[in-house]
């Protein structure tokens, strides 16, 4: 069975979308370890609900982000995990982190990239009158956002809307298209190639799987 680390900083609900998925069977992978950046995240006591072994890496233990990522990394090719999960890791992965594990690191993010890379991103689309927001899977490399997307989900804006009420929508889109993208890969579907996303050997356009 495929092994799978995921890393996040916060609430965890991604992972907790994840871990359900795994226990019902839609997942074919097993959630080998959980990684946070920080101890107060609520994503780790999920996962040791869960009976998840846990592992902390806080930046402050570490002379630099390239040595505190070189120590993620070596625990994670200790564990020999297939995929790399970014479930809320709010903090940046170096470029020899990425570039060790290229092609086994998804992240989701609160957009629909290219659009609002980074921080605040309700905020940037409301500001802008957007009508839609939503949430991309994507493969992770090393400029911030911007690597292959995978699958993305829409929801609108509506103009009563408060920035609550959109990220409501967003995260509830996520639990679902997450872990559709997460079997993807460990079923073996789904692969990146130079830097591209490819779905049953075909190249995914640029704003990834659209169900028609
Ligand atoms: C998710 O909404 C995810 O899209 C976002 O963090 C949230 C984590 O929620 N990720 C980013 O902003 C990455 N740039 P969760 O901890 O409840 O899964």
């Amino acid at each position: 069975m495929k092994k799978i680390v995921v890393l996040l900083s916060g609430q965890g609900a991604n992972l907790q979308a994840l871990i359900d998925a795994c226990q019902r069977g839609a997942i074919d992978g097993k959630i080998a370890a959980v990684i946070s950046n920080r101890a107060d995240a609520y994503g780790l006591i999920r996962a040791r609900e869960a009976d998840i072994p846990t592992a902390l890496f806080e930046r402050s233990n570490y002379s630099g982000n390239q040595a505190m990522d070189k120590a993620i990394g070596d625990f994670i090719a200790e564990i020999g995990a297939d995929l790399i999960v970014l479930a809320g890791y709010m903090k940046i992965l170096s470029q020899p982190f990425v570039e060790r594990f290229a092609g086994r690191i998804l992240n989701i993010h609160p957009s629909l990239l290219p659009k609002y890379k980074g921080l605040n991103t309700y905020q940037q689309a409301m500001q802008a009158g957007d009508s839609e927001h939503g949430t991309t899977v994507h493969f992770v490399t090393p400029e911030l956002d911007s690597g292959a997307v995978i699958l993305q989900a829409r929801v609108p804006i509506f103009a009563d809307d408060e920035v609550v009420d959109v990220e409501a929508r967003v995260k509830e889109q996520e639990l679902h298209i997450y872990p559709l993208v997460v079997q993807w890969f460990v079923s073996g579907r789904l692969h990146m190639e130079q830097d591209r996303a490819y779905l049953d050997g075909r190249l995914l356009p640029p704003s990834g799987y659209a169900d028609e």
